[in-house]
């Protein structure tokens, strides 16, 4: 999704990748000018992720720690990417994150009957679309396929421009 999307990053700024795993899509966005702060609990991981060669310009930075109880600044990102990881408080974090104009790429697993029991790993339908609501919905889509018996839920949403403040 973030390639289909790449169109609407910015071309500079600082990217947030939640759960980077091993910074695949932090590197794209690395290549691509922006930089990246890659958050996951795996060192391991981030590790791996950060013997690229394309973080050449120290443009990738990873940060070791648990998301569970994430605190960030308020409008201080250009651009959160969260796919598959969910904890569901940080969705309200990263809409109070994000600076005006900024853009978040959100994708991960919707419940389906069988995910009943472990709920907070899972969206409900619908659930990414009602969080982000007031930002310009660029992208949105639910029921994707993605791998054995497993959908999900794709958004690209704008915050946008607090205009009373030109008031
Ligand atoms: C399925 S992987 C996705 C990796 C990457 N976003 C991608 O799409 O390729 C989920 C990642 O979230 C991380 N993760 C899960 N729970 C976390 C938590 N509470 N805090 C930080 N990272 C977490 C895991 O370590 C793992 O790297």
């Amino acid at each position: 999704m973030l390639v289909d999307w790449a169109h609407v990053l910015p071309e500079t700024g600082v990217v947030l990748d939640a759960g980077a795993g091993v910074c695949v899509n932090a590197h794209f966005m690395v290549e691509r000018g922006l930089s990246v702060i890659a958050m996951d609990f795996s060192e391991v991981a981030l590790r791996l992720g950060m013997r690229s060669e394309s973080n050449e310009k120290g443009n990738l930075e990873a940060v070791v720690c648990n998301m569970e109880k994430l605190e960030l600044p308020d409008d201080s990102l250009d651009v959160i990417v969260n796919f598959f990881f969910l904890e569901r408080a940080n969705l309200r974090v990263y809409r109070r994150a994000l600076k005006e104009g900024g853009v978040i790429f959100l994708e991960t697993l919707l419940g389906m009957d069988e995910d009943k029991l472990t709920p907070e790993y899972y969206l409900q339908r619908g659930e990414l679309l009602k969080t982000f609501t007031g930002f310009e919905i660029m992208h949105w889509d639910e029921g994707v396929p993605c791998g054995d018996k497993k959908f999900s839920e794709q958004l690209v949403a704008r915050k946008q421009l607090q205009l009373e403040r030109w008031r």
